[in-house]
C-alpha cells in the first residue's frame, strides 16, 4: 500500500487499513473487507486503489448473444441476461444478473430449474406486502442457488395503457399499491444478499415502439403518477439497482435523461445504488454518464474504450467517474454480495410450490358470483364440464424477459420438444382438469378444448356445472391489439353460457379483458398467469377451501373506446426495426427517430381517469369479491402530522375471510386533482360474526400535489374527503375535514 494513499484516508479507515493488515487471510488484508465500516466507505476505500481499466470493467457488461458482441470475458458468465467480471486481485466478485420477474429466467437453457409464481399484477391483486415480501425471497433463494447475485425483475410501470403488453410484468395503475408491492419485492431479495433491481424508469408505458418513442408528460403529472410509484419503491425497498427504459422522455432518452436520473432520482430522492441501461438503451458515453447513467448493458458500446477516452480526454471528468464505480460498489457491499455470495445449491422445489400456491390463492380475484354459484359443493356435484384451450394439461404464463421455463419444457408440445421460444406461448404443466377432478373423484369431470364450440356447448349441456378456463397471452415487446379474449373465446364462452345456467369462467389474463357474455355466466374468477401450483390454488377457491381476498390492481374497462387513448400510437416505419442481431441492435444504439406520444390525461391513469370522466367500468379498481360479506363503520378520521384513519370492519357473513379495506382521500378542489385517490389499506381477517378495529395512517405526501415551481411535494390546506370501503366505486365511509 503506497505512502500517498493511506495519507489520502481519514484516521478511522486508517487504523482498519493496519488492523486488517494484521490478519491471515489475504482477501482479509484488503480494508474494504471490513464489514463494520458502512457501505460506502467500503466502495471509497476500494475505488481509490483501482486503475481506470479496472473501473472500466464495472461499467459495463460483456456482450448478449445476438444482441451484441461477446467479450471473451462472458465465458465466465453464470448463463443469465448480464454478466460483469470482478476485480479478483481486490476480491471484488462479479456480478451475475438474471431477470426475475415472477422467477428466475432461462433455467431451461441451463438445465436448471426455477418456481414461476403468479404474475407481478396477480402479486399486486393479494395488496399484502407479506407475501409480497415472500415472492421476493422466495427469487432471492432461487437466484442464489442458481450462482446469481443480482435480479433484474422489479417492473413498476403503470397501467396507464392496459395493452401493454408488460403488463402481467407491473404491478397495476396506482402508485401507491404499485410502490409499496415493489418495495417489499425488493427487500425479501436483498434479504438473500443479492442485488434487487427495479425498473423500467420510466414511462415505458407501452412496448410499441418502446425503443424510438418520445413520451409527453408535464412534470407534475409523472411526479404524482409514474414516478411516484418509483419513489416510494425506492425510498421503502432500497434497491441497488435502477433500471432505465428504452423510451425517450420529454425529448431525452431515458438513459440519457438528467431530470429523471440526477434531478429526481440520485438528488431528490437520494438513491445511492447504480443506475443500470436497459438491454441496448444506452444511447451515449458522455451525455449519459453526465445525466446520471452509470452502467451500460449488455455489451460496451460507449461505456467500454469509448468511456475510457472520454475519461483521458477530460470529457468525462474523473470524479464522475468514480461516483459511478462507487454505486456499483456500494450497491454490492450493501446487499452483501460480497461478504455472502451466492452459493450454488439445488433449488428447492417443493417449498416454492408451496409459496407459489399460497401466493396465487391470495392473488385470485371473484369478479362475479350470483346465485352463490362459488363456492362449489363438491358433495352435490355429480358431473362437471372443465372446456378451454389447453385446461386438460396446462395455464398459460407471460412471455419475453420475464419468461419462467416449466419442468419438463412447454406443457404443449410432445415431451423433449418443449424448449422456450422467444414471445411464444409456454404453459405450464398444472392441470385445472386433474384439479378439478381431484376435489370431486366420485363425480364424471369431462374435458373440452373448446375448438368446437358446439361440441363444448353440448357437453356443457349435459353436466351439472361448466367451467371455462379461458386465457389472453401477453409478451414483451408487443401490446395487445384489444381488450378481447383471443382465438374466439368470446364466442366459446357465449355458447356454454347459453347450453348451461351454472357456467363458471375462469380467466388467465395479464390484463383486462372485456366481457360481453358477462350478463349470461354465474360466476367469474380472475387468476392471472397463475404460476406453478396455479391450478391448485384455483380449485381451492373454486370448492370453497380458500375464500378469495384479492382485489383488482387495474380497473377492467367496459370497452377500449373508454380508455384515455382509444387506440395505441404505433411508430411510423422508420422508427421500427426487424428481426435481431447485432446490426439491429446498433441501429438501435445509434437512435431511431422519435415518434409522439402525448400523455395528456397525465395524473389520470387508471381509476383516477374514469373518475374524473363519470365513465362507468366493467370491475373497478380495488375490487373482489368473497364468500362472506363485511360491514364497514365507526369511521373517525383524526388529524396530526399524519392524517390517523380510524374505521371497524365486521365479518357479517358465514366463512373466515380476509377483507381489504381500502382509504381514498379527494383533496380540496383547488388542487384540480382527480376526485380520488387511493391513500392507505389494510388487510383485515376476520372469522364469522368478528369485527375489528382498523387504523390506518396516511402519509402527508400521498395527501400532497407535486408543485414544478418549488421542485417538492406541497400539501395545500383545505377541505379534505376521507372516504373508507371495499372497492374504489364502494366507499360507504365518508368524513370532510378541514386541512392543516
Ligand atoms: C427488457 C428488460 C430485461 C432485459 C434483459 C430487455 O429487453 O426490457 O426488462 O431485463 O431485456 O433481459
Amino acid at each position: 500500500m503506497s505512502f500517498s494513499f493511506a495519507r489520502s484516508l481519514p484516521a478511522v479507515l486508517l487504523i482498519t487499513v493496519f488492523a486488517f493488515a494484521q490478519s491471515g487471510n489475504p482477501m482479509d488484508q484488503h480494508p474494504w473487507m471490513n464489514t463494520t465500516l458502512t457501505p460506502d466507505e467500503r466502495a471509497d476505500l476500494a475505488v481509490k486503489v483501482m486503475t481506470l481499466d479496472e473501473k472500466i470493467t464495472l461499467l459495463h457488461g460483456t456482450g448478449m448473444e445476438g444482441l451484441s458482441p461477446m467479450s471473451p470475458l462472458a465465458v465466465n458468465s453464470n448463463g443469465g441476461a448480464g454478466y460483469v467480471p470482478g476485480i479478483p486481485r481486490l476480491g471484488i466478485p462479479a456480478l451475475q444478473m438474471s431477470d426475475a420477474a415472477y422467477g428466475v429466467r432461462f433455467s431451461g437453457q441451463n438445465g436448471r430449474y426455477s418456481t414461476a409464481l403468479p404474475s407481478d399484477v396477480a402479486s399486486a391483486a393479494s395488496w399484502d406486502t407479506e407475501a409480497a415480501y415472500e415472492y421476493g425471497a422466495l427469487i432471492g433463494r432461487e437466484l442464489r442457488a442458481q450462482g446469481y447475485n443480482m435480479s433484474l425483475g422489479g417492473g413498476t410501470n403503470l397501467t396507464r395503457e392496459p395493452r401493454n403488453g408488460r403488463t402481467f410484468e407491473y404491478l397495476g395503475e396506482d402508485p401507491l399499491l404499485a410502490g409499496k408491492m415493489v418495495a417489499s419485492v425488493i427487500k425479501g431479495e436483498q434479504a438473500q444478499h443479492v442485488i434487487g433491481d427495479i425498473k423500467h424508469y420510466a414511462l415505458n408505458d407501452q412496448e410499441s415502439g418502446r425503443n424510438a418513442v418520445n413520451v409527453n408528460i408535464d412534470q407534475r403529472s409523472m411526479r404524482e403518477s409514474d414516478l411516484l410509484a418509483f419513489e416510494i419503491g425506492v425510498l421503502e425497498g432500497n434497491p441497488g439497482g435502477v433500471m432505465c427504459s428504452y423510451n425517450r422522455v420529454n425529448g431525452d432518452y431515458a438513459c440519457e435523461n438528467r431530470y429523471l436520473l440526477n434531478d429526481v432520482l440520485k438528488q431528490a430522492w437520494g438513491f445511492k445504488g447504480f443506475t443500470l441501461s436497459d438491454w441496448q438503451a444506452t444511447h451515449s458515453t458522455a451525455k449519459a454518464s453526465a445525466a446520471g447513467l452509470d452502467h451500460e448493458e449488455p455489451g460496451e458500446i460507449f461505456f467500454g474504450d469509448a468511456m475510457k477516452q472520454a475519461v483521458q480526454s477530460g470529457q468525462v471528468p474523473m470524479s464522475e467517474l468514480d461516483d459511478h464505480v462507487h454505486r456499483i460498489l456500494r450497491a454490492m457491499f450493501a446487499c452483501g454480495v460480497v461478504d455472502d455470495p451466492p452459493q450454488k445449491s439445488v433449488v428447492d422445489v417443493e417449498g416454492g410450490l408451496e409459496i407459489a400456491q399460497k401466493i396465487a390463492e391470495q392473488t385470485t380475484v371473484l369478479l362475479k358470483n350470483d346465485h352463490a354459484q362459488l363456492p362449489l359443493h363438491a358433495a352435490k356435484i355429480r358431473s362437471i364440464a372443465v372446456i378451454g384451450p389447453h385446461a386438460d394439461i396446462a395455464m398459460i404464463s407471460g412471455a419475453g424477459s420475464a419468461q419462467v421455463d416449466p419442468p419438463g419444457g412447454n406443457a404443449i408440445m410432445p415431451p423433449g420438444q418443449g424448449a422456450t421460444v422467444w414471445n411464444h406461448e409456454v404453459w405450464f404443466p398444472t392441470s385445472p382438469l386433474k384439479s378439478v377432478r381431484a376435489k370431486v373423484p366420485h363425480a364424471n369431470v369431462q374435458f373440452d378444448s373448446g375448438a368446437d364450440p358446439q361440441s363444448a356447448a353440448a357437453l356443457a349441456r349435459n353436466s351439472d356445472v361448466a367451467i371455462v378456463f379461458a386465457y389472453q397471452w401477453e409478451t414483451e415487446d408487443t401490446d395487445l391489439e384489444n381488450l378481447s379474449l383471443p382465438y374466439h373465446q368470446d364466442d366459446l364462452i357465449a355458447k356454454v353460457a347459453a347450453a348451461n345456467p351454472h357456467t363458471i369462467v375462469v380467466l388467465e389474463t395479464g390484463s383486462a379483458v372485456t366481457m360481453p357474455w358477462l350478463d349470461q355466466v354465474n360466476a367469474v374468477v380472475e387468476a392471472w398467469y397463475a404460476g406453478s401450483h396455479g391450478a391448485q390454488a384455483v380449485a381451492n377457491i373454486l370448492f370453497g377451501e380458500v375464500n378469495p381476498s384479492a382485489k383488482l390492481p387495474i380497473t377492467f374497462p367496459k370497452t377500449e373506446a373508454d380508455l384515455p387513448h382509444p387506440t395505441i400510437v404505433k411508430p411510423p416505419v422508420e422508427s421500427t426495426t426487424h428481426g435481431d442481431g447485432p446490426a439491429v441492435w446498433n441501429k438501435i444504439a445509434a437512435g431511431l427517430p422519435p415518434f409522439q406520444i402525448s400523455y395528456d390525461e397525465g395524473v389520470k391513469v387508471g381509476y383516477k381517469w374514469y373518475d374524473a370522466e363519470h365513465k362507468s367500468v366493467l370491475f373497478p379498481f380495488g375490487f373482489g369479491l368473497s364468500y362472506t360479506t363485511f360491514d364497514y363503520s365507526n369511521l373517525k378520521v383524526s388529524p396530526g402530522k399524519s392524517v390517523q384513519v380510524h374505521f371497524t370492519v365486521t365479518n357479517t357473513g358465514h366463512m373466515p375471510g380476509a377483507e381489504i379495506a381500502e382509504v381514498y382521500a379527494a383533496l380540496p378542489a383547488s388542487t384540480n386533482e382527480p376526485p380520488k385517490r387511493l391513500v392507505g389499506w389494510s388487510k383485515v381477517k376476520l372469522n364469522p360474526g368478528e369485527k375489528k378495529d382498523v387504523s390506518v395512517e396516511v402519509d402527508p405526501k400521498y395527501l400532497s400535489i407535486f408543485n414544478p415551481d418549488q421542485n417538492g411535494w406541497q400539501f395545500v390546506p383545505g377541505d379534505y374527503i376521507i372516504q373508507v370501503g371495499g372497492s374504489s366505486r364502494n366507499l360507504p365511509l365518508k368524513q370532510s375535514l378541514r386541512l392543516p
